[in-house]
Parts: structure tokens; C-alpha cells; sequence
């Protein structure tokens, strides 16, 4: 078999990619080692993929060189993607802003992409496992479950690490390796978080609470809601946090991110002096979480009215709150983040075309490479843009 382009990986960046490489008249291969296309699209925004942000800019995405990513997004924006949406007759909401989600499901997202590569004359080949990428003279050649494949041009979009159950496997790094590509260090980001011991059992009893907080970690400050789950701690904050965290590391927490607790408190204490602290807490936040935080923090007679607490009592509470430091034992890991940090360094490759620099018959695209958004659309933007560069330019 002979090809001008195979995609190993029939994902977002390599549907996306193939698409484009069609069109420009060249003879494509999708392969795929799963038995259906766009598994992690499927699955996605909660099964309605948030498939781009209208804010995409470089700031939202982490890679060890911030340049790289700068020239694919300004050439395919989000604007371009909703444009291919909607000539395909998708509905979507922006369910947050900036954050498209599709309407009804994100099976639709996966059909354009299958109907763009049927009208590309681009060949999908499923339940394929490859198992030996070589260089033969200028162009390519891969062992396969269906037998010899020769291509010009090999790109690889095998996505990170994140949810083997999925198909996500580590073989893109592999052949980054053999063709002596650095990878830098991988770990999995858009993960929530676990805690040990009491704060284990605190966030369980919490379970289902979502609360809306400021926390940042390492430089970095999200100010969205968090949700204390059986083993930890989830919900937009705290995954986008687990992006910049690193073991060991204390994240911070603002439970009032709009209010300065100290000042609040003594304006209450000199108002409304007969009040009392759960009232107080009550108005701020949910039932359960108020209640609990006065389980935690047992250190006054709570049916004590606010005129009694002196002003280190109310600054206790005050730095509770707004400077709140939980230590995460760890992160939930693989089976259930959202995507790779590190991967395939872009240091040699090309951010026009995404061929390695000194071997173009070899690209890289989508998130195998060392470029991770932040969470709300920004990913698959990030796969469409590098899909389209690569593809246009095979
Ligand atoms: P992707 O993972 O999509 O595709 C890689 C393909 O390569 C897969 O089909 C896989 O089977 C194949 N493959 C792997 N190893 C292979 C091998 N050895 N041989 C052959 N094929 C192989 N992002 C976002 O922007 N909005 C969102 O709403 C979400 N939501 C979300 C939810 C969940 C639960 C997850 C896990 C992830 C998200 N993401 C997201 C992230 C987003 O899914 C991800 O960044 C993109 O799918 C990456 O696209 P790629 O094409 O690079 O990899």
C-alpha cells in the first residue's frame, strides 16, 4: 500500500489533519489502533463537547516554549471551526463564555469530521495496530496488523496519556524517541484532586457541594467554582489548578474571593452585633459547607453572638477564608484527567508545518506534543489548529 499522507491516530488533530491533506489532493491514510473514531470527542464536555473558546489566545495554553503554539491558532481561530460547524448543520450553545458546546451531542462533532474526510477521498482504517515506524530512503514505512504501509509523510496525532481505557497509549512518544526527539516529562493535568486521612473524610461527607472560590498555586489564580468529591477535590477550579501543581505543593484557597473576610466581619460585628457567625456564614455560602466549616474550626461557643468575638477570633476566620491551605495528598492520575502535561518537545519541530526539522517526512500534531490548554474549549482548538497547519502543508 502506498500513501502520500498516513495519520496514525483518528482523533481530533488527525480526523482534522487528514481532512485538510485530502483536500489538497493528497492520497490519506487515518489509522487507528481503537475500533471507533474520536473516542476522547465523544466523551468529552460531559458528552456534548466543548469543541473550542472563543477566547483562545496563547496565554491559555502551557508548553516549555509559550511561542510555538502562536502561529497554527492565529491561522485556524475558532471562528473558522464554528464556521465548518455550522455548514454542517450542528447546533451549540456557549454554555459559559467563551465555551461552545454542541447542542445535542458530541457524536456530531465526530460526523463532521468523518463526513470531511469522506469528501476528501480520505481513507479511515480502524482496529489497526502498527508496530514499526522506519525511514526507507525519502520517504516512510510502517509495519501494520494490515500488512506493509509506504508514505511521503507520517504525522503522528496520538493524543497524551490520559484515560488508557480510551485507547490512549504512549506510542507517539515512542516514535518521537527512536527518531531521537526529546521528550519533557509528562504528568496528567485537568485532574482532580484526592486528600488523606481527615480531609479525606471532610470533602466525602461534602460530597455533591460545589462552592465558588479563588485558588491559585505556582503563580497561577483560577476564580471558578470547586466540588468536594468522595476522595478529593474537583469541579473548573481546582482542575485547571492540577494543571500547576506539582506534589507537595499547598494550593490556596479563597472561599471570598469578592470580599476582604476581616473587614466584613468586624462591619458585622459593629452592625449587627446580636448575629451570629453560622448566620453569617450561612448567607456566604451553601448549608452544608457552612455548617461544616464550623465543625472544622470548633473554637467558639457558636451560639455566641457576633459582639463577643474578639478581633483575633475574627481574624482567624478572616485568613479561613480567604486564605484557606489544603495540602492534596495527590491527583485521581490517568484514569480520569483530561489531558497530558509535556510530551513531544516542539523545540525541533516546525510551528508552520509541524514536520520535524531535520526530517519533514515525520510531523507531529495535537496534544502528543508539549502543548496542553487550559480547561474550556482551548484543547480541541489547539488539535483543530495544528491539524489544519500540518494537513494544509503536507
Ligand atoms: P486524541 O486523544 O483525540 O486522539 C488520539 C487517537 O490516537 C485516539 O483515537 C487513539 O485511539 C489513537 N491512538 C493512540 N495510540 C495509538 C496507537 N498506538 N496506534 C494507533 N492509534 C493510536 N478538550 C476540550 O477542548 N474540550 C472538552 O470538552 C474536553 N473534554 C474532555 C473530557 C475528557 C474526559 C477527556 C479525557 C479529555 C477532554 N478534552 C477536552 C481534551 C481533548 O479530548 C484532547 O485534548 C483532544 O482529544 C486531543 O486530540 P488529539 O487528536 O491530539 O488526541
Amino acid at each position: 500500500m502506498v500513501y502520500d499522507v498516513v495519520v496514525i491516530g483518528a482523533g481530533a488533530a488527525g480526523l482534522m489533519c487528514a481532512a485538510q491533506a485530502g483536500y489538497s489532493g493528497r492520497r490519506v491514510l487515518v489509522v487507528d489502533h481503537a475500533n471507533k473514531p474520536g473516542k476522547k470527542i465523544l466523551m468529552s464536555g460531559g458528552g456534548r463537547c466543548n469543541f473550542t473558546n472563543l477566547d483562545t489566545t496563547p496565554q491559555h495554553f502551557y508548553s516549555s516554549n509559550p511561542y510555538f503554539c502562536i502561529s497554527a491558532l492565529k491561522r485556524y481561530r475558532p471562528e473558522h471551526f464554528v464556521s465548518l460547524v455550522e455548514r454542517h448543520g450542528v447546533e451549540y450553545v456557549e454554555k459559559a463564555p467563551g465555551q461552545l458546546f454542541c447542542e445535542n451531542s458530541a457524536k456530531e462533532i465526530v460526523r463532521v469530521l468523518l463526513t470531511e474526510c469522506e469528501w476528501a477521498g480520505v481513507k479511515v482504517s480502524l482496529s489497526t495496530s502498527i508496530s514499526k515506524v522506519e525511514r526507507v530512503g525519502d520517504s516512510m514505512r510502517l509495519t501494520s496488523s494490515m500488512g506493509s504501509i509506504d508514505a511521503g509523510t507520517v504525522v503522528v496525532a496520538t493524543g497524551g496519556l490520559s484515560i488508557p481505557t480510551m485507547g490512549a497509549t504512549g506510542f507517539g512518544y515512542e516514535i518521537a524517541r527512536q527518531f531521537g526527539l526529546e521528550i519533557l516529562p509528562t504528568r496528567p493535568g485537568l485532574v482532580p484532586f484526592t486528600l488523606s486521612d481527615s480531609w479525606k473524610e471532610r470533602a466525602a461527607i461534602l460530597s455533591g457541594v460545589s462552592v465558588p472560590c479563588e485558588v491559585s498555586c505556582n503563580g497561577r489564580r483560577f476564580n471558578e467554582p470547586m466540588l468536594f468529591t468522595h476522595r478529593g477535590l474537583s469541579g473548573p477550579s481546582m482542575l485547571q489548578i492540577s494543571s500547576v501543581w506539582e506534589p507537595g505543593d499547598a494550593i490556596d484557597i479563597n472561599l471570598l474571593p469578592s470580599e476582604e473576610a476581616a473587614d466584613a466581619l468586624r462591619y458585622a460585628r459593629r452592625t449587627a452585633p446580636k448575629r451570629q457567625l453560622s448566620t453569617w456564614l450561612g448567607e456566604r455560602f451553601p448549608k452544608r459547607f457552612a455548617q461544616a466549616l464550623l465543625e472544622w474550626y470548633p473554637d467558639a461557643n457558636l451560639a455566641n453572638p457576633l459582639a463577643e468575638y474578639s478581633n483575633d477570633a475574627l481574624d482567624s476566620w478572616a485568613q479561613r477564608l480567604n486564605r484557606w491551605q489544603l495540602k492534596p495528598s495527590g491527583t485521581e492520575g490517568w484514569r480520569t484527567a483530561e489531558v497530558t502535561m509535556g510530551g513531544v518537545s516542539t523545540e525541533t519541530i516546525s510551528s508552520k508545518t509541524f514536520e520535524v526539522k531535520d526530517l519533514p517526512q515525520l510531523r507531529f500534531i495535537g496534544e502528543v506534543l508539549d502543548v496542553t490548554g487550559e480547561l474550556g474549549g482551548y484543547n480541541f482548538q489547539w488539535a483543530w489548529a495544528s491539524g489544519v497547519a500540518c494537513g494544509q502543508s503536507c
